[in-house]
């Protein structure tokens, strides 16, 4: 969407009036409550026509935005509330547009807010004009000089925390088409006093301050400075921190501003070099020192800062020492050298210090010009900025002050010449006839200054040049003489008798009324001040300086180029300059800007109404006003005129063929006007008396109001109209749609209809059709079936005598069979463990199974006996088959039987094979042994035993001794008749042995044996499968037994126990042997 152009006006939404020249009535009181009222409404800003005055808010304003830039853009300067912008457009547009070259001048008090306003131009213009990389570093270093050179010639003073010590004037310079190339600044008059002393409440320039906060420790260290403000004497402390000023993050914002101007590094850093000297400087301190001649001589203090501040410049300390000392004066090839006194060395030094810094002030100036100048040759347009110091009115005012208020006075004298030459021009070319007005033209005050015969200035340089003694008293006599009679000076000792008793008028100063008011000078200082004498020595030390900086500050000091002539003192030097800026202001279009200071205390939302009373009247503001209205009170252009108010009459509404002009003049005709409230210019209306403007604007507002109705009228009833229409067509195209809808639906649902009644008809007839071929096939299929239900039933009724005869049998047999199937499933649950001697055996479930049930229980056991034999080893096997022979033989039959049947039979108990002692024995015996052990063999005389190895091999039976191993009998098998013993617990045996034979000629064996019941088997086993005899075995508690030739009866007696469990034997007589077993 385009946007939509909106004319405004300055008139619109105006909060008291936006332009005095509009003020009715028009008075001082009026004036000012103008302005309070606005300034409470956040206004700052009002016109006297194009002059802005800008009430310092002291406080940040929502109306500085990039947004607002844009607003302001390319906007007529009436169009939108008064703003600085609007200003500096009119001003760019106009130097861009018409060729013209500008100056804007801003004035006021200090603390009223000129560098501010100085900035908003600056920054208002680099905002619109050109776009680039280039042109926007140009700007940016254009932007950029501000931090730099307020750092270094702004101080905190009891006005303004952030005053200019310095005026300034900067030129930006454009090309064709307005994008910046460059700019020059020129600095008038640094307050270099400051530098030494401040009065109270004030600060030194801002950078001592920054640079102690802000550098690093290791730069402080580099420059031989402390942090501590306190170790300065230079430095004020009762308020050295400013309130809302971060001196630290300044210093950085300083340091980054250089660089963007284009300081080198080394550049940078020569300047705090400088700067820290000039801070040292004021710690070098004097004491008197008297000599025989009388002289007063001064020495310093403590040498070290002089030291260090030799180091810190490469002087050589001794040439700087004696500067401090010595005063050379040198007058026609001849050189003088005086010593300096104490106050005389204090005064060298200060000067030094002031010297050393406002030289090196104006350095910075030309070398961030350096920075900064356009490029080209081609020719420029120019832009000036004037922001110098405002008028001041202190306590003690000294020449400082004297020179400000002369360039105030100066500027002042401009604003008049240029407003009234302008407004009387503007008349010309508008073929207007003027009128004049009285103002107070203050050329007066001018010349009492600068007059070049009588002038104050005029005079002080003459004092300064004059041989004799010169004091400031001589300069006060003589101006007394002088200016005596001039209206705007007083002086209490003056040829004028007016003030010789006025006792607010001391004796030692002078008063000059000035336009802003009148303002006492102290004259103490005047001349020291206007001749600016920094002895030669000291200029002639600096320039031995092997710092490269300080040298070029004092180009004097070369004694190459020694210039015997003065210089030109700071008064006339200051008179020059000014003069030269007033030339080459003239030369421009002039802009203003008036600066208003709403109150003292740097506060938001006061409104002094004396102060600024004071104010409008020094600045002539309603003298501004009156001549802006001395014809008339109101211009504008034809076409913006006619554009406003061509709604107020019939024929240029709404619009107007013809010029502007004879628009505006049928329009003010028929409003009935009267003639003498207006005149036509060449291009605008002029209007004399404000009311009439007010009327224009009520009429107006009035006739926007009816025309707002008839637009909202007309708007409403095209709106409904259309509407109305609108509906209108949209319920034809429904009802069509619907109607088709509609049509549509039926047309469908009758077509449904007839295919549902179709297929109803269809499916009906084949249903039919269905039915008669399922019945003719039922016929044929039902013939069938009944065939075969017929045959069925004869072949059943034929086979049914078959069924019945042996069907007892079958279900008997199955039956059992079931029963039989089912008790040995049971029993395979049931079986016992396979444990011969297992007794166990399951019950039997039927009668009938009585024999099957034990059967099956032997032939279980027999399977289970098997099982087990079938684990044994053949060796295991000859085992058991000895115990078997045992059983056969003692069980039963001997009372000892029981008790071997858990001994194993081990046969060969004494292992001779191993005993080394029976190796002979073993040597003897070929066979094999199946019995070695002790015995005990009875004594047959008289029943003791011997002990005796008993050997039984496969043929013979060897008894040895069990100590030598020697056999002492050997009985082939064959020989041995029978064994016996008794049926008792006991282990007596005997051995009989074949009458007749070799070894039975000693007689039988008695023995006796733990092993009896084994020894007996296996001699009874051996026996009978060496002799195939079975060998006689005896059991009976009495028998005989063969001793030689005597048959001795050896009989067994039970239950005798004197001898304890041991059976005992004992021979009775020769017939018997007596056995007791326990
Ligand atoms: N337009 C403004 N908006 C906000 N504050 C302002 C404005 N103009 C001035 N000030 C305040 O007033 C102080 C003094 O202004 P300054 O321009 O330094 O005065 P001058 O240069 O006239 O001595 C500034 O530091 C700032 O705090
Ligand atoms: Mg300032």
């Amino acid at each position: 969407m385009a946007k939509m152009e909106v004319k405004t006006s300055l008139l619109d939404n105006m909060i008291g009036v936006g332009d005095m020249v509009l003020l009715e009535p028009l008075n001082e009181e009026t004036f000012i409550n103008n302005l309070k009222k606005r300034f409470d409404h956040s206004e700052i800003y009002t016109y006297i026509g194009s002059v802005v005055i800008s009430v310092n808010p002291y406080r940040s304003l929502p109306i500085y935005s990039p947004e607002k830039v844009e607003d302001y853009r390319n906007r007529n300067f009436y169009e939108l509330s008064p703003h600085i912008f609007a200003l500096s457009d009119e001003a760019y547009r106009s130097l861009r547009d018409q060729d013209k070259d500008q100056c804007i001048l801003i004035t006021g008090e200090s603390g009223a807010g000129k560098t501010e306003a100085s900035k908003l131009v600056m920054s208002y213009v680099a905002a619109v004009c050109g776009k680039g990389a280039e042109v926007n570093q140009v700007k940016e270093q254009l932007l950029q000089s501000n931090p730099v050179l307020e750092a270094f010639g702004n101080a905190k003073t009891v006005r303004n925390d952030n005053s200019s010590r310095f005026g300034k004037y900067m030129d930006i310079e454009f090309d064709f088409k307005g994008d910046p190339l460059g700019g020059v600044i020129s600095n008038y008059l640094l307050e270099k006093s400051r530098v030494v002393k401040q009065p109270r409440g004030e600060r030194n320039f801002h950078v001592f301050y920054q640079l102690l906060s802000g550098a690093s420790e290791e730069l402080l260290n580099k420059l031989k400075l402390e942090r501590d403000f306190s170790r300065y004497n230079y430095l004020s402390l009762d308020s050295a921190k400013v309130n809302g000023v971060d001196d630290a993050a300044n210093f950085r914002t300083v340091r980054n501003a250089m660089q963007i101007v284009g300081f080198m590094d080394h550049e940078a850093e020569s300047v705090l070099e400088v700067v820290a000297a000039v801070l040292k400087l004021g710690n070098i301190e004097f004491k008197p020192e008297s000599r025989v001649n009388g002289l007063d001589e001064s020495k310093i203090k403590d040498k070290n800062e002089l030291k260090e501040i030799c180091e810190l410049t490469g002087i050589d300390q001794s040439v700087l020492e004696r500067a401090f000392s010595f005063r050379t004066v040198e007058a026609k090839q001849e050189k003088v050298s005086t010593t300096l006194n104490v106050a005389q060395a204090y005064y060298a030094r200060d000067a030094l210090a002031k010297n050393l810094y406002s030289r090196l002030f104006s350095w910075l100036v030309n070398r961030i010009n350096e920075s900064i100048k356009a490029q080209t040759k081609v020719r420029k347009k120019v832009m000036g900025v004037l922001d110098i110091y405002g008028f001041e009115i202190f306590e003690d005012n000294s020449f400082e002050q004297f020179i400000i208020n002369y360039c105030n006075e100066k500027l002042q004298q401009i604003f008049i010449e240029l407003t009234l030459k302008e407004e009387q021009e503007e008349y010309i070319r508008e073929d207007i006839e003027w009128t004049h007005i009285d103002y107070f033209n203050n050329a007066i005050i001018c010349d009492l200054i600068e007059n070049n015969t009588n002038g104050i200035l005029a005079m002080l340089d003459e004092e300064c040049l004059r041989p004799g003694t010169v004091t400031d008293e001589t300069f006060l006599e003589k101006l007394n003489q002088v200016c005596a009679t001039h209206q705007h000076f007083e002086s209490r000792m003056s040829k004028c008798s007016r003030f010789l008793n006025d006792t607010s008028l001391p004796h030692s100063c002078f008063r000059i009324q000035h336009y802003a008011g009148k303002v006492l000078y102290q004259v103490e200082g005047f001349v020291d001040k206007n001749n600016d004498l920094l002895y030669r020595d000291l200029s002639q030390a600096m320039w031995k300086a092997s710092h490269a900086l300080i040298k070029s500050l004092f180009p004097e000091g070369n004694p190459a180029k020694i210039n015997l002539k003065r210089p030109p003192t700071a008064g006339s030097q200051f008179k020059a300059s000014v003069a030269t800026l007033m030339k080459n202001l003239q030369t421009k279009n002039p802009n203003y800007i008036r600066c208003i200071k709403p109150n003292d205390k740097k506060a938001a939302h006061i409104f002094n109404e004396a102060l600024v009373c004071h104010q409008i009247r020094y600045l002539g503001l309603l003298e501004n006003v009156r001549v802006r209205r001395a014809g008339y009170a109101f211009r504008q252009a034809y076409e913006p005129c006619l554009e406003r108010y061509k709604m107020l009459c019939k024929q240029t509404w709404p619009h107007w063929k013809g010029p502007a002009r004879s628009g505006v003049e049928v329009l003010f005709n028929k409003l009935e006007i009267p003639v003498e409230e207006y005149s036509f210019g060449r291009s605008k209306i002029f209007i004399r008396n404000p009311r009439t403007l007010f009327k224009l604007e009520d009429l107006r507002k009035q006739r926007l109001e009816d025309l707002a109705t008839l637009i909202q009228k007309i708007y409403r009833g095209w709106k409904c109209r259309t509407h109305f229409l609108l509906m209108k067509k949209s319920q034809v195209v429904i009802a069509a749609w619907y109607r088709r809808y509609a049509q549509q639906k039926r047309y469908q649902q009758i077509k449904s209809s007839a295919l549902v009644i179709q297929s109803y008809i269809r499916g009906w007839k084949a249903r039919k059709i269905l039915q008669e071929l399922k019945h003719q096939k039922r016929c044929q299929e039902a013939v069938t079936t009944i065939a075969a239900y017929w045959h069925g039933t004869q072949v059943r009724r034929e086979y049914r005598k078959f069924f019945r005869a042996n069907a007892g049998k079958k279900i008997y047999e199955f039956t059992l069979q079931r029963i039989v199937q089912k008790y040995l499933l049971e029993m395979k649950n049931k079986m016992p463990s396979l444990s011969p001697i297992d007794k166990n055996w399951p019950s039997r479930p039927y009668l009938f199974l009585d024999s099957t049930h034990k059967e099956l229980k032997r032939i279980f056991h027999l399977w289970r006996c098997k099982k087990y034999r079938d684990q044994f080893t053949d060796q295991r096997k000859l085992i058991y088959e000895e115990k078997l022979e045992a059983s056969e033989l003692f069980k039963d039959k001997k009372a000892l039987y029981p008790s071997s049947v858990g001994q194993p039979f081990q046969g060969a108990y004494l292992e001779i094979n191993k005993n080394p002692k029976y190796k002979k024995l073993k040597d003897a015996i070929e066979e094999k042994i199946i019995i070695a052990e002790v015995v005990n063999k009875i004594n047959r005389a008289n029943g003791k035993s011997t002990s005796r190895i008993f050997l039984l091999t496969n043929n013979n039976l060897l008894l040895a001794d069990q100590k030598s191993g020697q056999i002492k009998s050997e009985v082939p098998l064959v020989d041995v008749t029978k064994v016996s013993m008794s049926s008792q617990n006991d282990g007596f045996f005997a051995v009989h042995l074949k009458e007749g034979s070799e070894a039975a000629s000693k007689g039988d064996f008695l023995f006796s044996s733990d092993h009896l019941i084994e020894m007996a088997t296996k001699l009874y086993r051996t026996t009978l499968s060496q002799t195939k005899q079975k060998l006689n075995i005896e059991i009976s508690d009495e028998f005989l037994v063969q001793f030689r030739q005597d048959k001795v009866c050896v009989k067994f007696i039970q239950g005798n126990q004197k001898n304890g469990s041991v059976p005992t034997c004992k021979r009775k007589n020769n017939r018997l042997l007596e056995v007791a077993v326990p």
